[in-house]
């Protein structure tokens, strides 16, 4: 081959390359995270779902020691909405330790272990073991105090701060976060008390249910099983299942997708309903009414949507709303939900 072929390869190569980069760079921006499971329970006998990394909103932020860290995005949101609310009252937190991957949580044990402040009998009350940590959801938080520039993050100094630590966790549950290890309550958290440890649930109802009833995020998740008996709980479930369902992604045909569940039946004494006429609610199920918008990319798409409930509502801003029924329902053999009878029958 001679030179000047040689080099006119190269580069016809490296267009394509930068072709198929460019290419992978497009669609990875248009993949969107399906709504992340702000429920997820991740604890000594839970592991990290397999496919948590992929669906998880990670984004980078600097700790109170100037360190790169990653934090699930809603959860940086309303950590930042907490913190203001804290200032107000005199109580300066900072983010010390958030997201940390399989291997930063074998460092941990490791570090501790050796260190012969701690050892092997304080880790096993504090740290969980690498796979099992909260800490890889990015959706928990370990907060720590600044005291007129003073910090202070010992456990042990934090533990015995708790007129402070009482003001923080009066707060928490406004924002979505709970307590996630309660004094007292290692049987069933697997952990002693940390005051630092915050978890993001997701919901304000969800966490403020938590946090008035005293109760573990364990004890919580076994009291929804039932989705009739919880409608914070439904609630949150229907919403989950018809981001799923309905494949709502920002950046591809429907933008701007927001659910707003609107009602919901536990039962069928409803009879008066005529909406729920036709449904005959089986155990664990609840039927629900949800009104949403979607703003589709271009008027093609308009054209394309067959919405059997919608209305095109204006046109000319593109904003379709929708209102339908269905029924969630619980499946308690594999414990999961899902949606049936959506948008039929009325
Ligand atoms: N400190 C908590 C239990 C963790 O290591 O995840
Ligand atoms: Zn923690």
């Amino acid at each position: 081959m001679n030179m000047i072929k040689k080099y006119f390869l190269i580069e016809v190569l490296i267009f394509v390359g930068v072709l198929f980069m460019v290419g992978c760079g497009t669609k990875e921006e248009k993949e969107t995270f399906s709504k992340v499971d702000y429920l997820v329970l991740v604890n000594k006998y839970s592991q990290l779902p397999d496919d948590w990394e992929d669906k998880v909103n990670l984004i980078n932020a600097k700790n109170v020691w100037d360190e790169d860290i990653k934090i699930e995005k809603e959860t940086y949101e309303n950590y930042k909405k907490l913190k203001n609310e804290l200032k107000k009252d005199g109580v300066v937190i900072e983010l010390d330790s958030i997201y940390r991957s399989v291997k930063a949580q074998q460092d941990l044990w490791d570090s501790w272990s050796k260190d012969p402040e701690k050892g092997i009998d304080y880790v096993r009350k504090y740290v969980a073991v690498p796979g099992y940590s909260e800490h890889h959801t990015g959706l928990a938080i370990d907060i720590c105090l600044n005291k007129d520039g003073n910090l202070v993050y010992d456990n042990d100094e934090m533990i015995a701060d708790r007129e402070t630590f009482a003001k923080i966790h009066a707060k928490l549950a406004d924002y979505g976060f709970i307590l996630r290890y309660l004094e007292n309550r290692d049987d069933i958290t697997g952990y002693a008390y940390e005051p630092w440890h915050l978890r993001y649930v997701g919901s304000v109802e969800i966490a403020k249910e938590i946090m008035e009833k005293d109760i573990t995020f364990e004890e919580y998740l076994a009291s929804i099983k039932n989705v009739k008996e919880n409608k914070a709980a439904a609630k949150y479930q229907i919403e989950k299942a018809l981001q799923e369902k309905l494949k709502l992604t920002y950046g591809d045909k429907v933008l701007n997708s927001r659910f707003n569940v609107t009602k919901i039946y536990s039962s069928n004494e409803e009879k008066d309903n005529p909406e729920l006429k036709s449904l005959a609610l089986g155990k664990n199920e609840v039927a629900f009414e949800v009104t949403y918008q979607i703003q589709p990319r271009d008027l093609d798409v308009v054209n394309e949507l067959t919405i059997p409930d919608g209305e095109y509502n204006d046109v000319l801003e593109w904003i379709v709303n929708i209102r339908r029924v269905g029924v969630l329902k619980y499946d308690d053999k594999t414990n999961t939900y899902s949606i049936t009878n959506f948008g039929t029958g009325f």
